[in-house]
């Protein structure tokens, strides 16, 4: 089929290039030039596993097409799909304006027949408010679909191949069977697509991220309680985790969640029900123990060295999780912020950061080598959960060290490994 894609970020990118893979022809369009120069060479403008090689077979095979304007991109195709950026806020509700620009571009080119499929992440009851917008605007506005996606950064392209359920939200049957025909090359089992309205589309896609972020806060609460009552909470997780009801993914103690999703949809989700009368307090305190959950940190690493003013810091990772270089909403960018508030001397390793926060490598000394950054610190700060920080040769750091104290903020070591070896160690309750 004939498809494009519109805006090609972390999302609209992976979109554009596992659709060729699986055998569309299909056009990219993104309003950045430098964005389209550099996919256009083969190359994604962020760092996500195999997506280069995906992009260069689409590109060589010429069923992945990067357009100079929006009209050529879409001039023929079937599916229009929307995946422009709808970025935090100031207070974390979504800024749309990018959205109803992109929206109010592309509806009036539209084939007649053809089907916009919105794949970017809209506060609940955004897409039948387009929906009503465009009807009063013109009389053949196309049906629209809402199909939200659900890809992790790091894994994003294993994640948009092997999908574990897919959601068509749309009021039209005729453009419910064009979706079904977009993903029948990945051979999904009826079970796996869920067909509903876009209001149930979107609330799906809020509900299931702001569950995970409460099983978050749910874990970071209940370490920061295993602290206080001398209980190691690695050793209460496994046995969470033991029960199958519950299992074991989003139960990782740390500085709190971060990125370009879970912080946004979370405050999305929390305003909707505040306005629609049905507040979530479950979700506000979610919200609130993960704001909380930073400073925590900082008061630790306070305590640790008695007194942060003065004290040289090394902090091991910025991103805002492992396996990207992405540091929207990172919880350890955030760190760095407040660590040299208190007064400390930070110098940073991470194995993807890519200084672009305005300052911030102003702000804290960046090391390539974080074995000989650590010589002379006060204290080593695991902030990222990056594997590689667990294979660092610790006990050539412990002598190189003024005083040999490490806080695990993301309980990637053994406590008796670390002991053993010289330091003081500390994680997130244990
Ligand atoms: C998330 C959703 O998982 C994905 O379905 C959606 O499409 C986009 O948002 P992503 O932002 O890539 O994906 O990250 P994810 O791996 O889900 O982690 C989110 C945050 O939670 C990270 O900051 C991570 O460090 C944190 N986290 C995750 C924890 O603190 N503890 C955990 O146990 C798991």
């Amino acid at each position: 089929m004939k498809l494009a894609v519109i805006g090609l970020g972390h999302t609209g990118l992976v979109v554009a290039a596992v659709l060729a893979e699986i055998g569309h022809q299909v056009h990219g369009f993104d309003i950045e030039s430098g964005k389209r120069s550099r996919i256009s060479r083969g190359h994604s403008p962020f760092y996500e596993p195999d997506l280069d090689s995906l992009i260069a077979r689409g590109l060589a095979t010429g069923r992945l097409v990067i357009s100079r304007t929006l009209d050529e991109a879409q001039a023929d195709a079937e599916v229009v799909f929307l995946a422009v950026g709808t970025p935090a806020a100031n207070g974390d509700a979504p800024n749309l304006a990018e959205f109803w620009s992109a929206a109010g571009q592309v509806v009036p080119l539209l084939l007649p027949h053809a089907v916009l499929a919105i794949k970017s992440t809209l506060p609940v009851g955004t897409t039948d408010e387009l929906i009503a917008r465009f009807k009063a605007q013109w009389p053949d506005a196309p049906p629209v679909v809402n199909v939200p996606e659900f890809l992790r950064q790091g894994t994003a392209v294993a994640d948009f191949l092997r999908p574990e359920r897919v959601i068509f939200g749309s009021h039209s049957p005729a453009a419910l069977n064009v979706m079904r025909v977009v993903y029948e090359p990945f051979k999904l089992s009826s079970e796996t697509i869920h067909e509903c309205r876009p209001v149930e589309a979107e609330l799906i896609k809020h509900a299931a991220n702001c569950f995970l972020a409460a099983r978050i806060s749910y874990a970071n609460e209940l370490a920061n309680l295993c602290g206080r009552l001398g209980a190691d909470y690695e050793i209460v997780r496994h046995g969470l985790a033991a029960d199958s009801r519950i299992g074991s993914s989003f139960l990782n103690a740390g500085l709190g969640f971060g990125g370009s999703c879970f912080p946004k949809d979370l405050a999305a989700l929390i305003k909707t029900a505040r306005d629609a009368g049905s507040p979530f307090t479950l979700l506000e305190a979610t919200l609130a123990a993960n704001r909380a959950q930073v400073h925590r940190v900082v008061a630790l690493a306070d305590e640790m060295v008695g007194g942060l003013s003065g004290r040289k810091v090394l902090q091991l990772g910025l991103t805002y999780k492992a396996g990207t270089d992405d540091t929207r909403g990172s919880r350890a960018l955030e760190l760095a912020f407040l660590l040299i508030r208190e007064g400390a001397e930070l110098t940073c390793h991470d194995p993807a950061y890519i200084p672009t926060e305005v300052g911030s490598d102003q702000l804290f000394t960046i090391a390539d080598d974080p074995v000989s950054a650590a010589s002379r610190m006060d204290l080593v700060l695991i902030a990222t959960d990056w594997p590689e920080f667990i294979d660092l040769p610790w006990s050539k750091i412990v002598g190189s060290m003024r005083s040999a104290r490490l806080l695990d903020g993301r309980n990637l070591l053994d406590p008796t490994e670390m002991t053993a070896a010289g330091f003081t160690y500390r994680g997130i309750g244990r």
